[in-house]
Protein backbone atom coordinates (compact mmCIF):
# COMPACT_ATOMS: atom_id res chain seq x y z
CA UNK A 1 0.00 0.00 0.00
CA UNK A 2 2.61 2.33 0.95
CA UNK A 3 5.29 3.12 -2.05
CA UNK A 4 8.30 5.49 -2.24
CA UNK A 5 9.00 7.18 -5.51
CA UNK A 6 10.57 9.72 -7.34
CA UNK A 7 8.22 10.71 -10.12
CA UNK A 8 8.98 13.88 -12.13
CA UNK A 9 5.95 15.81 -11.06
CA UNK A 10 6.22 17.38 -14.68
CA UNK A 11 5.60 14.47 -16.49
CA UNK A 12 4.06 11.84 -14.62
CA UNK A 13 -0.07 11.92 -14.67
CA UNK A 14 -1.46 12.64 -10.87
CA UNK A 15 -5.11 12.26 -9.68
CA UNK A 16 -4.58 13.89 -5.81
CA UNK A 17 -1.53 15.34 -4.71
CA UNK A 18 -1.30 16.44 -1.19
CA UNK A 19 1.33 19.07 -0.24
CA UNK A 20 2.38 19.45 3.70
CA UNK A 21 3.11 23.30 3.63
CA UNK A 22 5.03 24.96 6.57
CA UNK A 23 3.93 28.80 7.16
CA UNK A 24 6.94 30.04 7.49
CA UNK A 25 9.61 28.21 5.59
CA UNK A 26 10.16 26.64 2.34
CA UNK A 27 10.78 23.06 2.56
CA UNK A 28 10.92 21.45 -0.92
CA UNK A 29 13.72 22.07 -3.45
CA UNK A 30 11.46 20.48 -6.38
CA UNK A 31 10.60 23.64 -9.04
CA UNK A 32 7.21 22.28 -9.72
CA UNK A 33 6.23 22.16 -6.03
CA UNK A 34 7.39 25.46 -5.04
CA UNK A 35 5.86 26.87 -8.32
CA UNK A 36 2.07 25.51 -7.04
CA UNK A 37 2.87 26.37 -3.60
CA UNK A 38 3.13 30.08 -4.59
CA UNK A 39 -0.04 30.01 -6.39
CA UNK A 40 -1.63 28.68 -3.16
CA UNK A 41 -0.29 31.25 -1.10
CA UNK A 42 -1.25 33.66 -3.16
CA UNK A 43 -4.78 33.11 -2.12
CA UNK A 44 -6.08 35.11 0.76
CA UNK A 45 -7.53 32.29 2.76
CA UNK A 46 -4.47 29.88 3.07
CA UNK A 47 -1.27 30.33 4.77
CA UNK A 48 -0.22 27.40 6.14
CA UNK A 49 -1.18 27.83 9.24
CA UNK A 50 -1.87 24.09 11.13
CA UNK A 51 -4.73 22.31 9.83
CA UNK A 52 -5.40 25.30 7.12
CA UNK A 53 -5.72 23.52 3.93
CA UNK A 54 -6.85 24.48 0.26
CA UNK A 55 -7.12 22.25 -2.94
CA UNK A 56 -6.52 23.56 -6.43
CA UNK A 57 -7.48 22.05 -9.63
CA UNK A 58 -5.31 21.27 -13.00
CA UNK A 59 -3.02 24.05 -12.50
CA UNK A 60 -0.68 24.23 -15.59
CA UNK A 61 2.75 24.06 -13.48
CA UNK A 62 2.52 20.24 -13.08
CA UNK A 63 0.48 17.20 -14.48
CA UNK A 64 -2.03 17.22 -11.34
CA UNK A 65 -5.40 17.13 -11.41
CA UNK A 66 -6.36 17.80 -7.87
CA UNK A 67 -3.79 19.54 -5.50
CA UNK A 68 -4.32 19.51 -2.15
CA UNK A 69 -2.64 22.07 0.28
CA UNK A 70 -1.97 21.09 4.12
CA UNK A 71 -0.67 23.76 6.34
CA UNK A 72 1.81 22.40 8.94
CA UNK A 73 2.32 25.74 10.93
CA UNK A 74 5.39 27.02 12.21
CA UNK A 75 8.24 25.01 11.39
CA UNK A 76 9.39 25.39 15.04
CA UNK A 77 6.25 23.46 15.73
CA UNK A 78 6.26 20.82 13.41
CA UNK A 79 7.26 17.16 14.86
CA UNK A 80 6.63 13.53 13.96
CA UNK A 81 2.90 14.14 14.96
CA UNK A 82 2.40 16.77 13.75
CA UNK A 83 3.20 14.87 10.44
CA UNK A 84 1.37 12.08 10.99
CA UNK A 85 -1.79 14.24 11.62
CA UNK A 86 -1.57 15.69 9.18
CA UNK A 87 -1.17 12.67 6.44
CA UNK A 88 -4.02 10.94 7.96
CA UNK A 89 -6.60 13.36 8.08
CA UNK A 90 -5.21 13.63 4.38
CA UNK A 91 -6.41 10.35 4.01
CA UNK A 92 -9.55 10.53 5.68
CA UNK A 93 -10.31 13.19 3.29
CA UNK A 94 -9.52 11.30 0.37
CA UNK A 95 -11.56 8.07 1.60
CA UNK A 96 -14.49 10.27 1.11
CA UNK A 97 -13.54 11.43 -2.40
CA UNK A 98 -12.03 7.89 -3.54
CA UNK A 99 -9.23 8.51 -5.63
CA UNK A 100 -7.50 5.56 -7.16
CA UNK A 101 -4.31 6.82 -5.55
CA UNK A 102 -3.03 9.63 -3.42
CA UNK A 103 0.43 11.07 -3.70
CA UNK A 104 2.14 13.25 -1.23
CA UNK A 105 4.49 15.23 -1.78
CA UNK A 106 8.05 14.88 1.00
CA UNK A 107 9.65 17.65 1.95
CA UNK A 108 13.38 17.59 0.76
CA UNK A 109 14.60 19.95 3.61
CA UNK A 110 15.56 18.78 7.48
CA UNK A 111 11.94 19.82 9.04
CA UNK A 112 13.07 20.67 12.57
CA UNK A 113 15.84 18.62 13.47
CA UNK A 114 13.74 15.49 11.54
CA UNK A 115 15.99 14.21 8.90
CA UNK A 116 14.09 13.18 5.53
CA UNK A 117 13.71 9.49 6.78
CA UNK A 118 12.37 10.10 9.86
CA UNK A 119 9.65 12.82 8.52
CA UNK A 120 8.79 10.11 5.68
CA UNK A 121 8.15 7.55 8.03
CA UNK A 122 6.25 9.76 10.23
CA UNK A 123 4.11 10.76 7.38
CA UNK A 124 3.58 6.90 6.56
CA UNK A 125 2.05 5.70 9.80
CA UNK A 126 -0.30 8.50 9.95
CA UNK A 127 -1.15 7.77 6.27
CA UNK A 128 -1.52 3.88 6.86
CA UNK A 129 -3.19 4.18 10.06
CA UNK A 130 -5.52 6.72 8.70
CA UNK A 131 -6.64 4.42 5.87
CA UNK A 132 -8.06 1.87 8.35
CA UNK A 133 -11.55 1.51 8.20
CA UNK A 134 -13.11 -1.29 10.50
CA UNK A 135 -16.80 -1.98 8.57
CA UNK A 136 -17.29 -6.04 9.30
CA UNK A 137 -19.87 -5.51 10.48
CA UNK A 138 -21.57 -3.03 7.92
CA UNK A 139 -23.93 -4.39 5.54
CA UNK A 140 -22.88 -1.30 3.12
CA UNK A 141 -19.62 -0.45 2.98
CA UNK A 142 -19.57 3.09 2.09
CA UNK A 143 -16.58 4.22 2.41
CA UNK A 144 -13.43 2.42 0.74
CA UNK A 145 -9.74 2.39 1.79
CA UNK A 146 -7.25 3.78 -0.64
CA UNK A 147 -5.59 1.04 -2.18
CA UNK A 148 -2.27 3.31 -3.09
CA UNK A 149 -0.78 5.48 -1.40
CA UNK A 150 3.01 7.05 -3.04
CA UNK A 151 5.17 9.48 -1.49
CA UNK A 152 6.87 11.47 -3.92
CA UNK A 153 10.55 12.07 -2.84
CA UNK A 154 13.73 13.53 -4.92
CA UNK A 155 15.15 10.98 -7.53
CA UNK A 156 18.63 11.23 -5.27
CA UNK A 157 17.02 10.10 -1.57
CA UNK A 158 14.96 7.25 -2.87
CA UNK A 159 17.03 4.62 -3.45
CA UNK A 160 17.85 5.10 0.41
CA UNK A 161 14.11 5.74 1.82
CA UNK A 162 12.47 3.17 -0.10
CA UNK A 163 13.10 0.33 2.57
CA UNK A 164 10.79 2.80 4.97
CA UNK A 165 7.65 1.62 3.63
CA UNK A 166 7.61 -2.15 4.55
CA UNK A 167 9.35 -1.29 7.96
CA UNK A 168 5.98 1.17 8.63
CA UNK A 169 3.88 -1.29 6.98
CA UNK A 170 4.57 -4.33 9.14
CA UNK A 171 4.68 -2.32 12.39
CA UNK A 172 1.36 -0.48 11.36
CA UNK A 173 -0.21 -3.70 10.17
CA UNK A 174 -0.14 -4.64 14.07
CA UNK A 175 -1.12 -1.52 14.99
CA UNK A 176 -4.61 -2.31 12.54
CA UNK A 177 -4.91 -5.14 13.67
CA UNK A 178 -4.79 -4.74 17.15
CA UNK A 179 -7.50 -2.40 16.34
CA UNK A 180 -9.55 -4.95 14.71
CA UNK A 181 -9.21 -7.61 17.57
CA UNK A 182 -10.26 -4.71 20.40
CA UNK A 183 -13.26 -3.70 18.33
CA UNK A 184 -15.14 -7.19 17.39
CA UNK A 185 -17.87 -7.30 19.64
CA UNK A 186 -17.72 -9.85 22.60
CA UNK A 187 -20.11 -12.39 20.89
CA UNK A 188 -17.76 -12.82 18.30
CA UNK A 189 -14.78 -13.39 20.55
CA UNK A 190 -15.34 -15.41 22.95
CA UNK A 191 -11.53 -16.85 24.65
CA UNK A 192 -11.93 -19.73 21.78
CA UNK A 193 -12.17 -17.27 19.16
CA UNK A 194 -9.81 -14.92 19.77
CA UNK A 195 -7.75 -17.66 20.74
CA UNK A 196 -7.62 -19.12 17.65
CA UNK A 197 -7.43 -15.69 15.83
CA UNK A 198 -4.51 -14.78 17.59
CA UNK A 199 -3.11 -18.32 16.98
CA UNK A 200 -3.71 -18.55 13.28
CA UNK A 201 -1.89 -15.17 12.59
CA UNK A 202 1.26 -16.19 14.47
CA UNK A 203 1.65 -19.27 13.06
CA UNK A 204 1.25 -17.46 9.29
CA UNK A 205 4.48 -15.12 10.16
CA UNK A 206 6.46 -18.43 11.38
CA UNK A 207 6.19 -17.98 15.07
CA UNK A 208 6.08 -20.34 17.52
CA UNK A 209 2.77 -21.23 19.15
CA UNK A 210 1.58 -22.88 22.25
CA UNK A 211 -1.69 -22.94 23.80
CA UNK A 212 -2.18 -23.96 27.65
CA UNK A 213 -5.72 -25.37 27.49
CA UNK A 214 -8.38 -25.39 30.28
CA UNK A 215 -7.51 -28.92 31.33
CA UNK A 216 -3.80 -28.19 30.96
CA UNK A 217 -4.51 -25.15 33.29
CA UNK A 218 -5.86 -27.15 35.95
CA UNK A 219 -3.14 -29.52 35.86
CA UNK A 220 -0.81 -26.93 35.98
CA UNK A 221 -2.59 -25.29 38.81
CA UNK A 222 -3.02 -21.59 36.88
CA UNK A 223 -5.25 -21.29 39.87
CA UNK A 224 -5.93 -17.36 39.61
CA UNK A 225 -6.49 -17.46 36.01
CA UNK A 226 -9.02 -20.24 36.46
CA UNK A 227 -10.98 -18.30 39.23
CA UNK A 228 -11.52 -14.83 36.90
CA UNK A 229 -12.75 -17.58 33.79
CA UNK A 230 -15.03 -20.12 36.72
CA UNK A 231 -18.25 -18.23 35.69
CA UNK A 232 -18.06 -17.95 31.92
CA UNK A 233 -19.36 -20.42 29.90
CA UNK A 234 -16.45 -20.06 27.49
CA UNK A 235 -13.22 -21.67 28.07
CA UNK A 236 -9.73 -19.82 29.18
CA UNK A 237 -6.69 -20.57 27.40
CA UNK A 238 -2.99 -19.23 28.09
CA UNK A 239 -1.59 -18.43 24.83
CA UNK A 240 2.21 -18.22 24.16
CA UNK A 241 4.02 -16.66 21.05
CA UNK A 242 7.99 -17.28 20.94
CA UNK A 243 10.32 -15.24 18.65
CA UNK A 244 13.61 -17.88 18.86
CA UNK A 245 16.78 -16.80 17.24
CA UNK A 246 19.62 -19.45 17.60
CA UNK A 247 22.10 -18.06 20.00
CA UNK A 248 20.75 -15.10 21.16
CA UNK A 249 21.66 -13.36 24.22
CA UNK A 250 18.79 -12.14 25.41
CA UNK A 251 15.31 -13.16 26.36
CA UNK A 252 12.38 -10.69 26.03
CA UNK A 253 8.79 -11.16 27.50
CA UNK A 254 5.87 -9.20 26.74
CA UNK A 255 2.12 -10.67 29.01
CA UNK A 256 -0.96 -9.15 27.49
CA UNK A 257 -4.07 -8.99 29.85
CA UNK A 258 -7.16 -10.76 27.40
CA UNK A 259 -10.43 -10.24 29.01
CA UNK A 260 -12.81 -10.48 26.67
CA UNK A 261 -15.11 -9.54 27.86
CA UNK A 262 -15.21 -7.91 31.92
CA UNK A 263 -18.64 -7.56 33.46
CA UNK A 264 -16.87 -7.51 36.83
CA UNK A 265 -17.92 -10.74 37.60
CA UNK A 266 -20.28 -10.71 40.63
CA UNK A 267 -19.15 -7.47 41.39
CA UNK A 268 -20.92 -6.51 38.40
CA UNK A 269 -20.21 -3.34 36.79
CA UNK A 270 -22.95 -0.76 36.07
CA UNK A 271 -24.38 1.55 33.11
CA UNK A 272 -22.26 3.22 30.70
CA UNK A 273 -19.08 1.16 32.19
CA UNK A 274 -20.16 -2.29 30.76
CA UNK A 275 -20.11 -1.56 27.29
CA UNK A 276 -17.07 -0.54 26.43
CA UNK A 277 -15.54 -3.89 28.26
CA UNK A 278 -15.45 -5.49 25.26
CA UNK A 279 -12.11 -3.27 25.01
CA UNK A 280 -10.34 -5.49 28.04
CA UNK A 281 -8.15 -7.39 26.02
CA UNK A 282 -6.59 -4.28 24.41
CA UNK A 283 -3.31 -5.71 25.99
CA UNK A 284 -3.43 -9.08 24.55
CA UNK A 285 -4.34 -7.47 21.33
CA UNK A 286 -1.08 -4.95 22.12
CA UNK A 287 1.79 -8.36 22.40
CA UNK A 288 -0.15 -10.77 20.17
CA UNK A 289 0.30 -8.23 17.18
CA UNK A 290 3.65 -6.48 18.26
CA UNK A 291 5.02 -10.40 18.23
CA UNK A 292 3.68 -10.80 15.04
CA UNK A 293 4.83 -7.35 13.79
CA UNK A 294 8.39 -8.46 14.93
CA UNK A 295 8.88 -11.36 13.33
CA UNK A 296 8.19 -9.94 10.27
CA UNK A 297 11.46 -7.91 11.30
CA UNK A 298 13.12 -10.78 12.87
CA UNK A 299 14.80 -9.10 15.48
CA UNK A 300 17.88 -10.82 17.45
CA UNK A 301 16.90 -11.81 20.59
CA UNK A 302 14.10 -14.28 22.07
CA UNK A 303 10.81 -12.21 22.15
CA UNK A 304 8.39 -14.46 24.35
CA UNK A 305 4.57 -12.85 24.38
CA UNK A 306 2.32 -14.54 27.18
CA UNK A 307 -1.05 -14.20 26.51
CA UNK A 308 -4.10 -15.16 29.16
CA UNK A 309 -7.36 -14.96 27.43
CA UNK A 310 -10.75 -15.57 29.69
CA UNK A 311 -13.83 -13.86 30.07
CA UNK A 312 -15.12 -12.43 33.22
CA UNK A 313 -19.43 -13.30 34.11
CA UNK A 314 -21.18 -13.99 36.97
CA UNK A 315 -23.07 -17.25 36.86
CA UNK A 316 -23.44 -20.00 39.78
CA UNK A 317 -20.23 -21.25 39.05
CA UNK A 318 -18.10 -17.80 39.15
CA UNK A 319 -15.61 -17.01 42.41
CA UNK A 320 -17.09 -14.90 44.66
CA UNK A 321 -15.81 -12.09 47.38
CA UNK A 322 -14.66 -13.24 50.02
CA UNK A 323 -13.47 -16.74 48.09
CA UNK A 324 -9.63 -17.78 48.42
CA UNK A 325 -7.58 -18.84 45.34
CA UNK A 326 -4.48 -20.28 45.18
CA UNK A 327 -1.81 -18.41 42.00
CA UNK A 328 0.28 -20.31 39.72
CA UNK A 329 3.48 -19.18 42.22
CA UNK A 330 1.35 -20.63 45.31
CA UNK A 331 0.71 -17.45 46.97
CA UNK A 332 -3.10 -17.74 48.45
CA UNK A 333 -4.98 -14.52 47.35
CA UNK A 334 -8.32 -13.53 49.33
CA UNK A 335 -10.81 -11.82 46.19
CA UNK A 336 -11.79 -8.80 47.39
CA UNK A 337 -13.68 -7.94 44.42
CA UNK A 338 -14.25 -9.95 41.15
CA UNK A 339 -14.12 -6.96 39.36
CA UNK A 340 -10.02 -6.31 39.95
CA UNK A 341 -9.90 -9.62 37.76
CA UNK A 342 -7.06 -8.44 35.35
CA UNK A 343 -4.23 -9.10 37.69
CA UNK A 344 -5.20 -11.94 38.69
CA UNK A 345 -4.77 -13.59 35.05
CA UNK A 346 -1.95 -11.38 34.79
CA UNK A 347 0.27 -12.68 37.40
CA UNK A 348 -0.53 -16.32 36.59
CA UNK A 349 1.25 -15.50 33.30
CA UNK A 350 3.84 -13.60 34.66
CA UNK A 351 4.97 -16.43 37.21
CA UNK A 352 4.59 -19.02 34.80
CA UNK A 353 7.11 -16.68 31.83
CA UNK A 354 9.18 -16.50 35.05
CA UNK A 355 10.03 -19.74 35.78
CA UNK A 356 9.78 -20.69 31.79
CA UNK A 357 11.69 -18.69 30.05
CA UNK A 358 14.09 -16.58 33.12
CA UNK A 359 13.45 -13.01 30.77
CA UNK A 360 15.95 -9.87 30.94
CA UNK A 361 13.14 -7.93 30.62
CA UNK A 362 9.34 -8.83 31.34
CA UNK A 363 6.73 -5.48 30.36
CA UNK A 364 3.31 -6.48 31.01
CA UNK A 365 0.38 -4.65 28.94
CA UNK A 366 -2.96 -4.11 30.53
CA UNK A 367 -6.34 -1.77 30.56
CA UNK A 368 -6.15 -2.73 34.61
CA UNK A 369 -7.62 0.37 36.36
CA UNK A 370 -10.33 2.63 35.86
CA UNK A 371 -8.31 4.61 38.68
CA UNK A 372 -5.01 4.83 36.11
CA UNK A 373 -7.77 6.92 33.83
CA UNK A 374 -8.71 9.16 37.01
CA UNK A 375 -4.92 10.12 37.19
CA UNK A 376 -3.76 10.95 33.66
CA UNK A 377 -6.93 10.83 31.45
CA UNK A 378 -7.81 9.12 28.02
CA UNK A 379 -4.68 9.54 26.29
CA UNK A 380 -1.53 8.50 28.63
CA UNK A 381 -0.67 5.32 29.61
CA UNK A 382 0.90 5.06 34.04
CA UNK A 383 4.15 2.71 33.66
CA UNK A 384 5.26 1.37 37.01
CA UNK A 385 8.66 -0.27 37.04
CA UNK A 386 11.03 -1.51 39.40
CA UNK A 387 14.08 -0.46 36.60
CA UNK A 388 14.23 3.15 36.32
CA UNK A 389 16.04 2.03 32.56
CA UNK A 390 13.02 0.39 31.59
CA UNK A 391 10.88 3.02 32.75
CA UNK A 392 12.70 5.29 31.06
CA UNK A 393 13.21 3.48 27.84
CA UNK A 394 9.53 3.14 27.44
CA UNK A 395 9.07 6.89 28.03
CA UNK A 396 10.98 8.08 25.50
CA UNK A 397 9.94 5.36 23.41
CA UNK A 398 6.20 6.24 24.15
CA UNK A 399 7.85 10.55 22.97
CA UNK A 400 8.49 9.07 19.84
CA UNK A 401 5.68 6.87 19.00
CA UNK A 402 3.01 9.52 20.36
CA UNK A 403 1.84 7.23 22.57
CA UNK A 404 1.89 8.78 25.58
CA UNK A 405 3.14 7.17 28.90
CA UNK A 406 3.77 8.43 32.26
CA UNK A 407 5.36 7.30 34.93
CA UNK A 408 3.74 6.61 38.32
CA UNK A 409 5.04 4.93 41.91
CA UNK A 410 5.61 1.96 43.44
CA UNK A 411 5.84 3.12 47.23
CA UNK A 412 6.93 -0.14 48.75
CA UNK A 413 4.99 1.16 51.86
CA UNK A 414 1.50 0.72 49.80
CA UNK A 415 1.88 -2.44 50.08
CA UNK A 416 0.19 -2.32 53.33
CA UNK A 417 -2.79 -1.77 51.35
CA UNK A 418 -2.86 -5.24 50.34
CA UNK A 419 -2.80 -7.46 53.24
CA UNK A 420 -5.40 -10.12 53.70
CA UNK A 421 -6.54 -11.50 56.95
CA UNK A 422 -6.80 -14.74 55.70
CA UNK A 423 -4.47 -15.12 53.02
CA UNK A 424 -1.13 -13.88 51.47
CA UNK A 425 -2.64 -11.10 49.62
CA UNK A 426 -5.77 -9.69 48.83
CA UNK A 427 -6.50 -8.54 45.51
CA UNK A 428 -7.78 -5.46 46.29
CA UNK A 429 -6.46 -2.23 48.22
CA UNK A 430 -7.90 -1.53 51.06
CA UNK A 431 -8.92 1.87 50.48
CA UNK A 432 -10.01 3.59 47.38
CA UNK A 433 -7.17 5.23 46.48
CA UNK A 434 -4.62 4.92 44.95
CA UNK A 435 -5.59 2.29 42.79
CA UNK A 436 -3.55 2.01 39.72
CA UNK A 437 -0.48 1.93 42.27
CA UNK A 438 -1.99 -0.93 44.17
CA UNK A 439 -3.26 -3.16 41.22
CA UNK A 440 0.47 -2.45 40.07
CA UNK A 441 2.05 -3.66 43.38
CA UNK A 442 0.11 -6.67 43.35
CA UNK A 443 1.12 -7.61 40.52
CA UNK A 444 5.14 -6.72 41.48
CA UNK A 445 4.46 -9.69 44.03
CA UNK A 446 4.78 -11.92 41.16
CA UNK A 447 7.82 -10.66 39.42
CA UNK A 448 10.88 -11.91 41.88
CA UNK A 449 13.56 -9.86 40.97
CA UNK A 450 12.98 -9.82 36.53
CA UNK A 451 13.34 -6.28 35.20
CA UNK A 452 9.80 -5.37 35.12
CA UNK A 453 7.08 -2.62 33.75
CA UNK A 454 3.78 -2.55 34.23
CA UNK A 455 1.88 -0.59 31.83
CA UNK A 456 -1.96 0.56 33.08
CA UNK A 457 -3.48 1.31 29.02
CA UNK A 458 -7.41 1.26 30.50
CA UNK A 459 -7.67 5.36 29.42
CA UNK A 460 -5.66 5.35 25.97
CA UNK A 461 -6.55 1.79 24.34
CA UNK A 462 -10.42 2.90 23.70
CA UNK A 463 -11.49 5.75 22.35
CA UNK A 464 -15.65 6.57 21.36
CA UNK A 465 -14.14 9.47 19.64
CA UNK A 466 -12.02 9.26 16.10
CA UNK A 467 -9.06 11.38 16.00
CA UNK A 468 -6.56 12.12 13.05
CA UNK A 469 -5.50 9.10 12.50
CA UNK A 470 -7.25 6.27 14.22
CA UNK A 471 -11.12 5.45 14.24
CA UNK A 472 -13.11 5.30 16.96
CA UNK A 473 -12.74 2.82 19.08
CA UNK A 474 -9.73 0.61 19.78
CA UNK A 475 -6.86 2.41 19.41
CA UNK A 476 -4.30 -0.12 18.91
CA UNK A 477 -2.13 1.70 21.43
CA UNK A 478 0.88 -0.14 22.53
CA UNK A 479 2.24 -1.54 19.27
CA UNK A 480 4.51 0.79 18.06
CA UNK A 481 5.39 1.31 21.26
CA UNK A 482 6.57 -1.72 22.26
CA UNK A 483 8.20 -2.22 18.74
CA UNK A 484 9.89 1.15 19.71
CA UNK A 485 11.19 -0.06 22.65
CA UNK A 486 12.06 -3.59 21.56
CA UNK A 487 14.63 -1.91 19.58
CA UNK A 488 15.85 0.41 22.25
CA UNK A 489 15.93 -2.86 24.33
CA UNK A 490 17.88 -5.22 21.65
CA UNK A 491 20.81 -2.78 22.04
N1 LIG B 1 -11.05 -3.56 33.06
C1 LIG B 1 -11.19 -2.79 34.23
C2 LIG B 1 -10.44 -1.46 34.17
C3 LIG B 1 -10.91 -0.43 33.17
C4 LIG B 1 -11.70 0.63 33.55
C5 LIG B 1 -10.50 -0.49 31.85
C6 LIG B 1 -12.10 1.57 32.64
C7 LIG B 1 -10.90 0.46 30.94
C8 LIG B 1 -11.69 1.50 31.33
C9 LIG B 1 -10.66 -3.57 35.43
O1 LIG B 1 -10.77 -4.94 35.35
C10 LIG B 1 -11.45 -3.14 36.62
O2 LIG B 1 -12.62 -3.40 36.63
N2 LIG B 1 -10.80 -2.51 37.59
C11 LIG B 1 -11.45 -2.05 38.76
C12 LIG B 1 -10.59 -2.40 39.94
C13 LIG B 1 -11.28 -2.23 41.28
C14 LIG B 1 -12.41 -3.22 41.43
C15 LIG B 1 -10.25 -2.41 42.36
C16 LIG B 1 -11.63 -0.53 38.64
O3 LIG B 1 -10.75 0.12 38.08
O4 LIG B 1 -12.66 -0.05 39.07
MN1 LIG C 1 -12.62 -5.63 36.05
ZN1 LIG D 1 -10.82 -5.73 33.46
Amino acid sequence: MLTVKSADLKKTKIDTLAVPVCEDKNIYDDAGIKAVIKKAFSLKEFKGKKDETVTLYDLPEIKVRRLIFWGLGKLEKIDREALRTMAGKTVKSCIQKEPATLWFAVPEAKINGLETSAVLKAMQEGAYLGNHLFDKYKGDKKKKALKKINFRVATRAAKKLRPISDEVAAICEGTTLAREWINIPSNDKTPEKLTRAIVSHAKKQGLKVRVLNEMQLKQKQFGALLAVAAGSQTKPSLVILEHRVAGAKKTIALVGKGVTFDSGGLNIKTGNSLAAMKSDMSGAAAVAATLISAAKINPKFNLIGAIPIVENMPSGKATRPGDIIRSYAGKTIEIGNTDAEGRLILIDAISYVVKTYKPQFLIDVATLTGACVVALGEKIAGVFSNDEDLAGAIIAAGEKTYERCWQMPLPEDYKELLKSEFADLSNIGSTRWGGAIAAALFISEFTADTPWAHIDIAGPAYSSKESAYCGAGGTGFGVRLLAELLDRLAS
